[in-house]
């Protein structure tokens, strides 16, 4: 969702904002703007609906606009539609505060009617404008300094920001606050960065400041100060990111998609190196494992004693990381014997919590910082259940605040459409399930050791499936003309359902719904016609038949077939119209490998209709507004 960079130093600032803003593009956004300010000048702002090329275009490449302090924003609309006048940034009268905002000011309207009492006039629909105009008028109120300014319009405001401003009476420094939405302070050589996100600063600088929640902060060329809300400076430990910058960088692939679909053999691997030990001292390589192997979860924090004590595990998650939930519930209340519920985070929020004591909280999220996600671990907490978090961005905002974390191996994912994070995740809480498996006693440790094994074949499954991919890029092309496509399977092929019909959905724009078997004649049935492509997921040996008669149900009536099984189950080929087989591997595991030719089948459709892979429409790659 919207981006936000910022930069003081001694070079000019425009064109850093725009190649920051520009690593951001991927978290989606429909306008952009910036401000930049030369010495003790107003500051120069220019916003530009559409692309940030846009923008780039107006300032030619940001040379036209000089000066060395300056604020940059992409923005995704939520109050006010798409345009130049609700882009960012949003100023005051005189230009006497300037901002930029992420996340939503849920009282804006309030306030608003407040200031407009007050004798403020109002050119946008955003409820940014409202907050800049809070911010000044108390601090031309109280004639008090910015970060009282900003504390003040704090304990006003409600909902979530992230928010970097410059004042017309402190040239060269920028003033930031956050609640509840990313944002991070990069530390140069004489030169200070802000930023919503990690790759818009990492070719500028490695070393990072978080801003907690409800502080703010002082920058100046290459200097930091963070204060509280009761305006005390707190000290912040410096960080360094580790991330490597080509990991963020299209290596040679057309989209950043088919990128990270290719990086999901090591993404798993990384993962598993990260807490399973092999007996031998050395790390699998994907495919030869020698040695015996155990799981070690001391680095997220989870002692045997205390995984022996939960009653009942509520997984919680939203998009894709809900998906993984689906499937994780099968997988670990048939290893470790635990009731698993799982929820959207968007409903778990809303209802009334029957948490016990005794209960797990597992949140999982790629970015650390989805919004109904982020609440949903802060209720849990407040109930004083127990949290674990299944997190791929370090230093994230649901890592932080959760008792326990395992961290996933991904890597940045850049991709609106998530692919090697998904996987990342199901691995952890196979993971998760084969150790509360073995510590509670359902699992013997000749299952759970023959199960580890299987688990480091996955990444060269997935490879050889990669290297099939032109057979789906064929079908593809057949499937792109579609209005509908439905996905079928039962248990955890309905887990996968779920997954590859969002993928389809999301980036090809061709409706996609996922469906349990047993619930086609409960409504779904009724939509076939002559040529719906219908896609059956049979990966789950006691529930082959029971799928293969529901694809001969909708094949009588029309359907277009595809089957998607493993190896040695031929007999698909009788129904379907193509058949495609992936490695046979333990059946808890199948998601991993199934996942994969779905990914690749929304990929190619939204190729074949010349579709914007990676930044989809309307999407977001992080979700930091309810
Ligand atoms: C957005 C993304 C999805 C993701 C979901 C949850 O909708 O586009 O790919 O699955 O948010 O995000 P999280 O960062 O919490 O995993």
């Amino acid at each position: 969702m919207c981006g936000i960079v910022g930069y003081i130093g001694k070079k000019q600032a425009a064109p850093i904002l725009l190649d920051g803003l520009s690593k951001l593009e991927y978290r989606g956004y429909d306008s952009a703007g910036l401000a930049v300010r030369d010495g003790e000048k107003d500051p120069v702002v220019v916003k530009a609906k559409g692309r940030l090329k846009d923008l780039s275009d107006k300032t030619a490449e940001g040379t036209t606009v000089f000066g060395c302090c300056g604020i940059g924003h992409t923005r995704w609309a939520t109050h006010g539609e798409p345009s130049e006048n609700n882009a960012h940034p949003h100023v005051s009268d005189g230009m006497n505060v300037v901002g930029v905002h992420n996340g939503i000011i849920e009282n804006y309207q309030e306030l608003k009617a407040k200031m407009i009492r007050k004798g403020y006039s109002f050119y946008s629909d955003t409820d940014t404008e409202v907050a800049i105009k809070t911010v000044d008028y108390y601090y031309r109120k109280y004639g008090v300094g910015p970060i009282d300014a900003l504390a003040k319009t704090m304990v006003r405001v409600r909902g979530s920001y992230a928010l970097a401003v410059m004042f017309k009476d402190y040239p060269g420094e920028i003033f930031v606050a956050r609640k509840d939405s990313p944002m991070i302070i990069g530390l140069g050589e004489d030169e200070t960065y802000v930023a919503s996100d990690v790759p818009a600063i990492l070719k500028y600088t490695r070393k990072v400041y978080y801003i907690g929640n409800l502080e703010m902060a002082r920058l100046s060329a290459g200097q930091v100060t963070f204060y509280n809300l009761d305006g005390d400076t707190v000290e912040k430990p410096l960080t360094e990111i580790t991330w490597d910058a080509e990991a963020a960088e299209k290596g040679g692939y057309e989209h950043f998609m088919m990128k990270e679909i290719h990086e999901q053999p090591k993404a798993i691997l990384d993962t598993i190196n990260s807490v399973v030990r092999f007996a031998d001292g050395t790390a699998s390589d994907g495919r030869t494992v020698a040695g015996k192997a155990s799981i070690d979860l001391s680095s997220v924090g989870l002692t045997d004693e205390e995984i022996r004590k939960f009653r009942q595990i509520h997984i919680v998650a939203c998009g894709s990381a809900y998906h993984v939930g689906i499937a994780a519930q099968y997988v670990i209340e048939d290893l470790a014997g635990v009731p698993v519920r799982v929820e959207l985070g968007s409903e778990f929020r809303y209802r009334t919590l029957l948490l016990d004591p005794d209960d797990l909280v597992v949140i999982i999220s790629q970015s650390g910082e989805t919004a109904d996600s982020l609440a949903a671990l802060r209720e849990s907490k407040e109930k004083g259940v127990r949290t674990l978090a299944i997190v791929n961005v370090v230093g994230s905002s649901i890592a932080r605040e959760a008792d326990y974390v395992f961290y996933t191996m991904a890597g940045p994912e850049i991709a609106v459409a998530t692919t090697k994070a998904y996987s990342a995740q199901l691995v952890s809480c196979y993971i998760l399930g084969i150790q509360f498996g073995l510590v509670r006693g359902t699992l013997s440790q000749e299952k759970a050791d023959r199960l580890i094994q299987e688990l480091s074949t996955l990444p060269g499954k997935i490879a050889r499936i990669l290297e099939d991919k032109e057979r789906l890029q064929w079908f593809a092309s057949k499937l792109s003309p579609a209005h509908d496509i439905f996905f079928l399977g039962r248990g955890l092929d309905y887990a996968i359902c779920m997954e590859g019909s969002l993928k389809m959905k999301e980036i090809s724009y061709v409706h996609s719904e996922a469906y349990a078997g047993g619930e086609l004649k409960h409504g779904t049935i009724s939509l076939i016609e002559e040529g719906t492509p219908v896609i059956g997921v049979l990966t789950q040996k006691d529930l082959i038949e029971k799928t293969i008669s529901n694809m001969v149900e909708v094949g009588s009536r029309g359907a277009y077939l595809m089957g998607l099984t493993t190896n040695g189950n031929f007999s698909i080929e009788d129904q379907a119209d193509f058949t495609y087989y992936i490695p046979r591997t333990d059946e808890h595991f199948t998601p991993s490998l199934a996942v994969v030719p779905l990914q690749l089948l929304g990929y190619y459709v939204a190729c074949a209709r010349g579709l914007d892979v990676d930044k989809p429409r309307n999407l977001a790659k992080s979700v930091t507004v309810e």
